[in-house]
């Protein structure tokens, strides 16, 4: 279906809009949010996560009538998404949220554009810090122009690894991701975690850390940056070793198999309801 697409339009058309976007979260992240909880207490919206998804389907619907948008904050608590063959938009119009609320920088806006259930664009912009990642398929990974790569590290005892909670305080999650960082600590160079998924895997692309993983993402937060990941030569898998499925809420990226691998058989799953 791609031959039938214009892959440049869409890039265009989406660039153009991404740019005013970018300004919403620059006004927005030093200014007073108004703040609505989601899920749960920490599952947090602001007007300016919803202003930024609306400018984004609004634009991208005037342009491509037909095609489909999966979007954080147009899906409603609980809905499941159903990924078709279409082209369809993935958007996280505000991904760290959390981050946005309390002006803690790292926040981005995350968008894939997926044809045949295959991502084919994919940017992760923050516009506070000035960072621009996107890749086309088959083109390579840019970070504000210029090509990126991720790291050359393959063992864990010499990699810097990502690992969020997340948005809940589901018991059995916090106890798998809790017994995960006890087990990984000791085993790695260290441990973070930004507070925005995609940021975390476009710091994995750039060679700055060399793995994520979390369970009970959602489709918005990892679509964009599985992409740009693999584009800068890096792996992106489920976190059991098989697969990736960007509709499972599970994810783990690496630098390389080897590195990705050898994670797996550390660590503890946990398998939330799918997307
Ligand atoms: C969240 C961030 C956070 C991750 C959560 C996500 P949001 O996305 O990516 O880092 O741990 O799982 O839900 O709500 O800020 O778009």
């Amino acid at each position: 279906m791609s031959d039938s697409i214009d892959l440049d339009l869409c890039y265009q058309t989406l660039l153009e809009l991404v740019k005013q976007a970018e300004e919403l979260i620059r006004n927005g992240i030093n200014s007073a949010k108004e703040i609505h909880l989601k899920s749960c207490e920490v599952d947090l919206v602001t007007e300016t996560d919803q202003q930024v998804e609306k400018l984004l389907i609004n634009g991208l619907k005037e342009k491509f009538p037909n095609h489909q948008f999966i979007g954080e904050e147009s899906t409603a608590d609980g809905q499941k998404n159903e990924l078709t063959e279409a082209p369809t938009w993935i958007i996280d119009p505000v991904d760290g949220t959390m981050n946005f609320v309390h002006s803690f920088p790292h926040v981005c806006i995350s968008i894939a554009l997926l044809i045949n259930k295959v991502p084919e664009i994919a940017i992760i912009t923050n516009p506070v810090l000035g960072q621009f990642f996107e890749a086309r398929k088959g083109q390579g990974a840019l970070l504000n122009g210029n090509k990126i790569h991720v790291s050359s590290v393959n063992e864990l005892s010499k990699a810097l690894l990502s690992l969020e909670v997340g948005t809940s305080r589901d018991p059995e999650k916090m106890k798998v991701v809790l017994k995960n960082v006890n087990t990984l600590v000791p085993l790695a160079h260290g441990i973070r975690a930004l507070g925005s998924a995609a940021l975390n895997m476009a710091m994995v692309a750039m060679g700055a850390s060399d793995s994520y993983i979390e369970f009970g993402i959602h489709a918005w937060d990892i679509a964009a940056g599985d992409l740009i990941v693999r584009e800068a030569g890096g792996v992106v898998i489920d976190p059991a070793g098989g697969e990736f499925d960007v509709m499972s809420r599970r994810c783990l990226c690496a630098s390389s198999m080897e590195l990705a691998q050898e994670i797996v058989k550390h660590i503890d799953q946990y398998y939330p309801g799918r997307d």
